[in-house]
């Protein structure tokens, strides 16, 4: 692929290594020099990535056909901020403690962003930073963490994450 066919997705998911201080959970954490994961490596650890039209998920062919392809029958929306997120400061709190699923764990940005943390083969933190129009899927087993990112120092901001299982 030549410079101008890069990749779409991007644009909307973007992953690095993370240092290991102890600032705040919502600072992007890079190392320094920064270490950039690509899309290839995460898939490398089963972690699966798509570019989707957030403003039109209701209609989208394409998410149609992944959700077909991959046995997704359900969904439902989970917005990320106080108002509308019940328990959401122990919620916020939960999620951030690395854990691990039996199933799948897929999520959609249809608006906001945010971050997911999975574990390399290393126990190494993997930071996959997820924006609207991002879509990707963890592995069942794999360990990981989510928190919101800086853009939601306004506690007051409407961060929506779908979720398609
Ligand atoms: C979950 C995310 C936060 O399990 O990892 O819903
Ligand atoms: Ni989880």
């Amino acid at each position: 692929m030549g410079a101008s066919d890069k990749d779409p997705r991007e644009e909307v998911i973007q992953a690095w290594y993370m240092d290991d201080s102890d600032e705040d959970q919502r600072f992007p954490h890079h190392r320094e020099p920064k270490q950039f994961v690509s899309l290839d490596q995460l898939a490398k650890l089963g972690v699966l990535s798509w570019r989707l039209d957030a403003d039109n998920y209701e209609t989208d062919e394409e998410l149609k056909k992944i959700r077909e392809t991959r046995g997704y029958s359900y969904m439902d929306f989970c917005q990320v901020c106080p108002k509308k997120l019940p328990n959401y400061e122990e919620k916020i709190k939960n999620f951030f403690e690395k854990h691990l699923h039996t199933d799948e764990e897929i999520r959609y940005w249809v608006a906001g962003s945010g971050y997911f943390d999975v574990r390399d083969d290393n126990d190494a933190w993997i930071r996959v930073w997820v924006k609207k129009g991002g879509m990707i899927v963890l592995p069942a087993g794999i360990y990981h963490r989510f928190t919101l990112d800086a853009d939601t120092t306004s506690r007051y901001s409407n961060y929506v994450l779908r979720t398609i299982t």
